[in-house]
């Protein structure tokens, strides 16, 4: 029996510490991304044994790669994914874990599976980190997952739940997981842009933001958000154009369209000092 060997595509944010723990629990994680520099961040580190010069001859195979366009950060992209499973079909190992834990939309992992002529299984693991608190929003957090067939989840619970130890919930359906990691941001960027609206409100109504919040938020079931410079990063404007996208389709109206005007407005109202009232130029 061999040592089970990893291999860690995209070395990025989650990438990166994907192969720090996993290195770190004794497996054999080697990497690959298209930027020197992070396989270079990788290699000095010392989480990844070295460059995959090709992807034959791994057990698990984890794609960590960016799911936004390359030139503009808020919009969905995933041609970079596909043409990693196209490479997987050529090169990867019969029988082998395709574990996605980069963001996508509802059906990116059947057509992934559909690519690598279902030679592999195929599981979406969502991925839930939060750079700021690495120790309980790091990489071993309970993870939803799902998987294109029973035989996948299967697979998936040797890797993610027993060699890596990371708490799981399973769901019945791929789909499912798909839409959780999109749905959860999307709901958080529904919330923030009500803390954006109430904070437009009250400048422009003469009434003080940040205590109004503190009074609201003394109520047991109410948490409103601060509202700061605009919802930025990559992943809750980009996974909420997801959902929205996905929703059209269905839907007549939607709460995340109206979000998302709330929010452009925002941005336009702190771009301009004047309209802000002294009182409230910090922070929530
Ligand atoms: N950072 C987070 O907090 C976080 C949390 C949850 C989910 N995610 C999701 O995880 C995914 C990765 O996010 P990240 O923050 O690590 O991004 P990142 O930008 O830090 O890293 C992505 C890496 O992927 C590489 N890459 C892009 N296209 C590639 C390709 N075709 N082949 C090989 N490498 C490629 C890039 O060079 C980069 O090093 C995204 O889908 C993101 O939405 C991120």
């Amino acid at each position: 029996m061999h040592p089970k060997r990893v291999l860690v595509i995209g070395l990025g944010q989650i990438g990166y510490s994907n192969a720090e723990y996993m290195t770190m629990k004794g497996l054999t994680v080697d990497g690959y991304d298209i930027s020197e520099k992070a396989v270079r961040r990788a290699l000095d580190d010392q989480v990844i044994r070295k460059r995959a010069a090709n992807f034959a001859n791994y057990d698990y195979y984890v794609i960590c790669i960016s799911t936004h366009r390359p030139d503009d950060m808020f919009a969905p992209f995933l041609d970079g994914l596909y043409d990693i499973a196209s490479r997987l079909a050529k090169e990867g190992r019969t029988g082998a874990l395709v574990g996605i834990d980069s963001t996508i939309t509802r059906g990116t992992s059947k057509k992934i599976l559909d690519i690598l002529g279902h030679r592999m299984h195929v599981v979406h693991v969502p991925h839930r980190f939060y750079i700021h608190e690495k120790s309980d929003h790091g990489v071993r957090q309970t993870r939803v997952i799902g998987g294109c067939g029973d035989c996948c989840v299967e697979k998936a619970r040797e890797f993610y739940g027993e060699l890596l130890d990371i708490p799981l919930h399973p769901v019945q359906s791929v789909e499912v997981a798909e839409l959780c990691k999109i749905v959860e941001n999307s709901y958080r960027f529904m919330e923030i842009a009500f803390a954006e609206e109430l904070r437009m409100f009250c400048d422009r109504s003469g009434l003080d933001f940040k205590e109004l919040r503190e009074a609201i938020n003394t109520k047991w079931n109410v948490k409103v958000m601060e509202a700061r410079d605009g919802i930025g990063g990559h992943c809750l404007p980009k996974d909420s154009q997801m959902f929205l996208s996905l929703s059209k389709n269905v839907l007549d109206s939607s709460i995340i369209e109206a979000a998302k005007k709330v929010d452009s407005e925002y941005r336009r109202h702190i771009s301009v000092p004047a309209m802000i009232p002294k009182i409230h130029t910090q922070a929530g």
